[in-house]
């Protein structure tokens, strides 16, 4: 199993990373990708996968975390986007939910469309972060990526409709803990019409710990619990999750 977004880069872990490695690897998951979140964080990022040889990158500046970015940011995404192990541009997107303004709406949708045409440039994939803003990640992302990289919306929260729309883009959808909880009924939804051929696996770790864990701090060694729930709703078993969410991202990212 592949954890395409975990947060492991946070303080969280810091105290008992060596024991975290150990219980992620117990757990049957090779690779985990810690996306970037703002530019302070990125070292970070940059030092651990260049230690342990299970972890990749992303890097991208998270959409609310703009009103105090640094105003070098663009520069310090570029410099990095051609790491060897930084293997997508993200999380990038729109997040409507904790900024109601218009204004910082639209320093979003710049920001998202400048990291766009770096993922282009670089020939990355990129995680979307999409809350609370759908109609505007479509026209945006339809517009300004027009297929030329892959597109995962991590965390996918939309509904089956626009999750149709999304899929005839090309686009893969992840999904993490949110699946696994029993009033999650529209993302079970979602997840039953969409092809396997287009789904990834998450945790989104520290948070949206899945069930039964739910409440404690999540982990990448709990990816399985979601897989288990697609292969539950999709009535396959939890081998072809596995094998078919591995290939999907060994398709989008490059290891
Ligand atoms: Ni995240």
């Amino acid at each position: 199993m592949i954890d395409t977004h975990a947060h492991i880069d946070f303080e969280n872990y810091d105290n008992k990373f060596d024991l975290l490695l150990k219980e992620i690897k117990l757990a049957g998951v090779d690779k985990v990708i810690i996306p970037g979140v703002i530019p302070k964080g990125f070292n970070k990022i940059i030092s651990l996968i260049e230690k342990y040889d299970n972890l990749y990158g992303a890097i991208g500046v998270h959409p609310s975390e703009l009103k105090d970015v640094e105003t070098d940011w663009e520069v310090k995404v570029e410099n990095l986007l051609n790491h060897q192990k930084v293997i997508a541009v993200g999380e990038i997107g729109l997040d409507y939910y904790w900024d109601k303004d218009e204004e910082i709406h639209n320093l979003q949708k710049q920001v998202l469309i400048k990291q766009i045409e770096l993922a282009k440039m670089n020939n990355l994939p990129i995680l979307i972060h999409d809350r609370e803003a759908h109609q505007d990640c479509f026209e945006i992302l339809s517009e300004h990526v027009n297929g030329k990289i892959p597109v995962v919306m991590h965390c996918f929260s939309g509904s089956p409709e626009f999750a149709e729309r999304c899929l005839k883009q090309g686009w893969y959808l992840a999904f993490g803990g949110v699946l696994t909880f029993k009033n999650a009924k529209k993302m079970k939804e979602v997840v039953k019409i969409t092809p396997i051929d287009k789904i990834l696996l998450e945790t989104d770790s520290p948070y949206l710990t899945p069930v039964p864990h739910r409440g404690e701090e999540n982990s990448p060694a709990y990816v399985k619990f979601v897989a288990e729930e697609i292969a539950r709703i999709k009535e396959i078993s939890f081998e072809e999750v596995n094998k078919s969410t591995t290939d999907n991202a060994f398709k989008i990212f490059k290891f």
